[in-house]
């Protein structure tokens, strides 16, 4: 199955350019990468369509742009000013056609279109890390204020020690709040103190990236007998593999009691590997649990609705299949899919204006995306996407496919995008309804404005503090961080200045 795959994907290289064909190849790609996901085992990128891109600017480029693209015969790449149009399809049309006359030469035979839009990924890259060079960002220490364009705040600690690796937290009715780390313990802060005893009973995980992860109570938690708590979790096969997997139980005496599974997927869909379980918890309003699986780095299966990786997925809240999920009479399919075609989703909120739900999807190089879900809909990752392969390999051309949505905005170069809540709380009016997002290797806090469905300003409020896991509401209407390395959770609280 490997090999039909790799031979649908030499065809659509050899084809791409011709749209008609572009088409099919693009649907053959679809079908060659469905067929080697039930056989996928092994770790690995999307198929790499072509050469290595550093080495690719060295030979090509660097002569006439400088080795650090800051210029030499030729203008700067970095410095944010462009003669011939600085958005990505002039960028690639610059790359393609040159200018001869001005000593750019049309490289256009020397590439194939996925290296181009891999070129423009590099410069895009690199001229992020310039100006980041160039530029101071907050980087608040706790109790020292931070003046950012709508509001003044500082960071107060919440548990600045012993926690090691948090990944969530959720507040409890009656002022506790659970911590999930993420080597497999559920912590309880009561009012200001981390206990030191985890919660026990707490299932096995796998570890990696797969450790316990999320943590969310039931919607009507303060209803008799409705005192579910939530865990997601990179469970374990017994021959070694392992998938997102969710669970519910109560809060008895500091044990974790009346387990029932919520989400288990059979065994032959587990994964080799620890990488990209996904794993954010969400309920609507109705009931329904929302809940994100990442595609355990198996290209292919995020377009097989048989597996249930590479997707977002909609049950009960007692894990049962509620009868309207897009995919829940589908022969075949995995009926809990809501969404597909997902890469790995870490952050899930609905939006307090429209109800909409948003989420948001770690990236590969480049390429991390804001979405806004719809049942059925699919996402197009890895056939489409804004991004390359870690490896500097590109991915594809392709941004844009009939029959598989847009992103609502994305980044490039990627910043990790993670967590993602509407801020809902009256302690920053200036804030309010603003979508917050965590980034984890660019450690960065955003708050974006978001009108209807679109991103109209980004704000980095602070930067290099500390991988940003989890933004969550707090019921006394502060915005709660998670942060690892340091590990540790803070609130942000507003500051007055005259
Ligand atoms: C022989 C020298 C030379 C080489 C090799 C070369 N360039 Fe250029 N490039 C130039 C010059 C000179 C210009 C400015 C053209 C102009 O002023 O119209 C330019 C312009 C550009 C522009 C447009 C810049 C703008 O301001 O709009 C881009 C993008 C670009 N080059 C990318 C590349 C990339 C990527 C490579 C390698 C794949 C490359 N160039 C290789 C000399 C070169």
């Amino acid at each position: 199955m490997r090999a039909t795959h790799k031979v649908t994907l030499v065809n659509a290289v050899a084809l791409q350019g011709r749209s008609i064909v572009i088409k099919r190849s693009i649907i053959s790609i679809a079908i060659g990468l469905s067929l080697a996901g039930a056989s996928c085992f092994a770790q690995q990128n999307p198929p790499s369509r072509g050469r290595e891109i550093t080495k690719l600017y060295t030979e090509y480029c660097a002569g006439c742009h400088g080795a650090d693209m800051t210029g030499g015969s030729g203008p700067s790449l970095v410095d944010g000013a462009w003669r011939h149009g600085g958005d990505d399809s002039s960028i690639a049309a610059s790359i393609r056609t040159g200018y001869p006359h001005e000593g750019m030469p049309a490289l256009g035979n020397d590439f194939d279109a996925p290296e181009i839009r891999a070129l423009v990924i590099y410069i895009r890259e690199r001229a992020a890390s310039f100006k980041a060079a160039h530029m101071t960002y907050n980087a608040p220490i706790p109790g020292a204020t931070v003046h950012s364009e709508k509001a003044s705040f500082k960071l107060e600690p919440v548990i600045e020690s012993d926690l090691e690796t948090p990944w969530a937290i959720a507040f409890l009715p009656d002022g506790r709040m659970l911590v999930t780390e993420q080597a497999g313990r559920l912590r309880i802060i009561d009012h200001g103190k981390l206990l030191p005893d985890p919660v026990r009973g707490i299932p096995a995980v796998y570890g990696g990236e797969g450790g316990l992860l999320d943590v969310v109570l039931h919607p009507n938690y303060s209803r008799p007998g409705n005192d579910w708590i939530y865990l997601s979790y990179g469970d374990k096969s017994p021959g070694g593999l392992a998938m997102t997997a969710v669970i519910r139980g109560r809060l008895r005496d500091g044990a974790f009691v009346d387990q029932q599974p919520i989400f288990k997927a059979p065994e032959s869909s587990y994964r080799v590997g620890g990488q990209r379980f996904g794993s954010r918890l969400l309920f609507d309003r109705e009931g329904h649990l929302f809940f994100s699986v990442g595609d355990r780095a198996c290209p292919g299966d995020e377009q097989d609705l048989s597996q249930p990786n590479g997707k977002v997925h909609r049950v009960n809240d007692d894990g049962g299949i509620p009868q309207d999920n897009p995919f829940a009479h589908r022969a075949g399919a995995v009926p809990s899919i809501w969404t597909y075609g997902n890469r790995n989703p870490q952050g899930l909120t609905f939006s307090p204006i429209t109800g909409a739900l948003w989420e948001s999807e770690h990236g590969p190089r480049g390429g991390d995306e804001l979405n806004i879900l719809l049942a059925g809909h699919n996402y197009g990752w890895p056939l489409i996407t804004y991004g390359m392969n870690y490896d500097g390999t590109p991915i594809t051309n392709h941004l844009a496919h009939a029959g598989m949505d847009q992103p609502i905005t994305y980044w490039v170069p990627s910043i990790a995008a993670s967590p993602i809540t509407f801020y809902t709380g009256n302690r920053f009016p200036q804030w309010k309804n603003n979508l917050f997002l965590g980034a984890l290797a660019a450690q960065e806090l955003l708050r974006l404005e978001i009108a209807g469905n679109k991103v109209v300003h980004q704000e980095i409020l602070f930067k290099g503090i500390g991988r940003v896991r989890d933004i969550v509401n707090g019921p006394d209407g502060y915005l709660y961080v998670v942060l690892n390395a340091p590990d540790r959770i803070e609130r942000i609280v507003p500051v007055d200045v005259d």
